[in-house]
Formats: C-alpha cells, structure tokens, sequence
C-alpha cells in the first residue's frame, strides 16, 4: 500500500475501474470523456451499481418537495436527474439551518451549446432558487488543453463565451461566482489542488481514469483541478469564518462522477465534509438513445443558436420517431413510446404533467399522429431556444467580467 506524504495509508485502487463494466454479452464504458454502449443503449441501473452511486426515488423527491416548499423541477419528477451521492445528508442538515453551496462546471470545449449542454445548468439555476444557495461555477478552460488539443488562448475564449450562455440561464450574480480555471488558478485554490494531489497515487488515477503512460502528465494532474472546488477553503473571498467548512453539492452528468468519487475519497484526510451529488443521464440524441448528443454532428441535437426552421427541420427530419410508418397503421396500434424521441423530449420540457399524460395516451392509442406529437414539440423547443437567444444577446462583456470578478457574496444566503 502507497503511502501519503503526510504519512495516511491509501485505499487500494479503484476496484470500478474507469466506469467499463465487463460482461459477455455486452460492454458499456462510462467516463468523463467516453460515453458507448454496445447496442447503443446505457444501462443505467447497472452504472449506479457499478459506480456506487445511489438512486433518486419518490420518497426522496417527496422530500426534496416538503423541505424547499416548491414543487420538484421536471428534470427530477421526470427523472432525468436520477441518482445521487448523500443528497439526503445535505437535505437532513439544511433541515437543522445549516446551510451548503452548488458547485458545477463546464469544460468549453465548443462555441455553440446543445439543449443537453443546457440541462445541468437550468436545473443548477432551480436549485439556486429553491434553497437561496452560493454556487461556483468552474469553466475548465485548461482541461480542453490537455485533452482536446486546443491552444491556450482558444480554450480561454471559449470559456469566455460559453459563460454568457451560462449567465442567460438566469444565474443570480448575488450568489454565483464563475470563474476559468488559467485566470482564477490563485494560491488558495492551488494548496488545495497540491493537498489532494498529496493525496492520490499515480496507480489510482490510473485504475480510476484509465490512463496509460502514453497519455500526456497534464491529463493525470488535471482530476485536482476538477476536485479542488469542492472545498469552499477554495474560494476564500466567498467562504470565511463560519463558512469555511460549508457542505457542497454538485449537479452534473453521471460521466463526471468518477472525478467526484476521488474526491470523496480524499475529503476526510483533508478534514472536508464530502462533496454530495445529484447526477443527471444524458440527453438523448435527436436519432435515439445511444449516448450523448454529439457535437461534431449538428444533427443529432438541437443547439441554442439554431433558428426556429432549424428546430423545424431538424425534428421533422430527424428526431426518430416510435409511430407507424402508415396512418392505418398508426390509427390501429398507435406509437411504441418507449423508443419515440419527441415523448422523451416532451417528457423533459413540457412542464404540464395533464397536457403530456393525454399526449402520451393518444399517441399510444393511435388517436394522435407522430406530425402532430412533433409539432408540439417544436413549439416547446422553440420557445425554450428563443428565450435562451433573447438573454444571450443581453449578456454585455461587463455583465461576463462582473459574475467573474474575484469578490465576497455578502447577500448569497439572503
Ligand atoms: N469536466 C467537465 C466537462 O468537461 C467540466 C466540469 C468541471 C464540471 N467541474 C465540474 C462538470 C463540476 C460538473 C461539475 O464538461
């Protein structure tokens, strides 16, 4: 067994591996930078046994519903955002008065956003209003370096730019910090980073993020990087005195928790409360569920910049429908819902529970056709991509270099 600097013994390495789950029949790899499935489809209730997450159920919804007194978000009620590490422990003590702060990020690798980018940011953004909570935002310009290959100065002007979609989704600039990690990368944070670092050998980044010797060093120091803002010491102009020990929760998509299980692991060495999770699937891409929407194929998702013929097109053409292929076929069997991706985008977006449930059972029954199901849909989407264009365009570079500015919070509980 290796050996901390500060003398601590290390658990074994990572007995999850890098999130692939062996079995005869079929492979799936889970992690932050490679999401397939054989036969296209995530198993996800094999994920959380893998990962030793826990799963979100009703109960816990209900509860979520009863200590914040607003209903739940449609990502949640609807089950997008489906598993979970110690949220109850984070519920039980904002229940006794104490309170936590959000942690989220985005690594700008691209200049146009999807709606599956958006998710975690418009459900990050409800959790801020439920509990009138802080949240820091990461923008990892420098991991797009190490594993995309992008310059210095590309990544920084990313970053740059996905913060004003970021700040459109209606972010609270009372109680949001966002930062980039080349301009924040400050001494407090950098401890931090070199503390865990202190923490972790070689063999378990290995075992946990399935690297090789081939892969460039930036690549095995970077998981630090993603941990360190998980400990409010992090950001001393934000959390002092009694906020020096704050809980932490952090939204993000299931891919990411490999980086947070590390980080769990090396919290109570470090004397942190362990950072609490609440993980989201991925979006389905337009074509079905195989995965994550890609960016590299402008089809297979609907971005924020398209235009509303754009969303038009692309769900006519090709978000893959589960109905009949003839209409007497249709009017006799109705659509299969399971595989039909306008019912999984409704799902997701339409926050009428009456309006879907009917939908679903017309559809199903026959009594709706797939050209009816889309063009509802369009017209949810379109408003959801408007409204996102209208706040965009108002975002100024003062507005950006304001949520950005290195500064206390003073009201972030008010
Ligand atoms: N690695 C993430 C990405 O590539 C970005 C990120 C940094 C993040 N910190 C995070 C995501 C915390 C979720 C939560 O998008």
């Amino acid at each position: 067994m290796a050996s901390t600097a500060g003398g601590e013994t290390l658990a074994a390495p990572d007995p999850i591996a890098d999130g692939r789950t062996e079995g005869v029949e079929e492979e799936q790899v889970v992690n932050p930078w490679e999401v397939s499935a054989k036969g296209g489809k995530i198993d996800y209730d094999k994920l959380v046994d893998k990962f030793g997450c826990q799963r979100l159920d009703d109960s816990l919804i209900q509860r979520f519903e009863r200590i914040t007194g607003r209903r739940a978000h449609v990502f949640l009620r609807r089950g997008l955002f489906f598993a979970h590490r110690d949220l109850s422990d984070i519920l039980d003590a904002y229940e006794r008065g104490e309170k936590f702060y959000l942690y989220t990020g985005r690594g700008p690798s691209s200049e146009s956003l999807h709606l599956g980018h958006l998710v975690p940011f418009m459900f990050t953004k409800y959790l801020q209003d439920v509990f009138k909570v802080p949240l820091v935002i990461q923008l990892t310009d420098d991991e797009k370096c190490m594993w995309k290959g992008l310059s210095v100065e590309e990544s920084e002007r990313l970053a740059r730019e996905n913060a004003k979609d970021i700040i459109a989704c209606g972010f609270d600039i009372e109680r949001t910090f966002i930062f980039a990690d080349f301009s924040y990368m400050s001494p407090p944070i950098y401890k931090n980073i070199v503390r865990i670092a202190n923490c972790v050998t070689g063999n378990k980044i290995v075992g946990i993020f399935g690297l090789t010797l081939e892969d460039y060093g930036g690549k095995f120091f970077f998981p630090y990087i993603q941990a360190a803002p998980s400990f409010p010491s992090s950001f001393p102009h934000i959390f002092s005195g009694k906020h020096s020990n704050l809980r932490c929760l952090i939204p993000c998509a299931i891919d990411q928790d490999p980086y947070f299980r590390m980080t769990r692991d090396v919290a109570p060495r470090l004397s942190y409360h362990k950072p609490a999770l609440i993980e989201s699937k991925f979006f389905p891409a337009l074509q079905g569920e195989s995965g994550k929407m890609s960016a590299s194929d402008p089809n297979s998702a609907i971005y924020v910049t398209d235009s509303l013929k754009d969303i038009k097109n692309k769900v006519n053409k090709y978000a893959f429908s589960g109905g009949q292929d003839t209409l007497e076929k249709q009017r006799k069997y109705g659509a299969n819902l399971e595989v039909d991706v306008p019912v999984k985008y409704l799902n997701f977006f339409l926050d009428d529970d009456a309006e879907l449930s009917s939908i679903k059972e017309k559809y199903g029954s026959g009594a709706m056709l797939t050209g009816e199901v889309k063009a509802r849909l369009i017209e949810v989407l379109s408003e959801i991509v408007e409204r996102h264009q209208r706040a965009r365009a108002a975002v100024t570079e003062e507005m950006v270099d304001a949520f950005m500015a290195v500064r206390p919070l003073p009201r972030m509980f008010a």
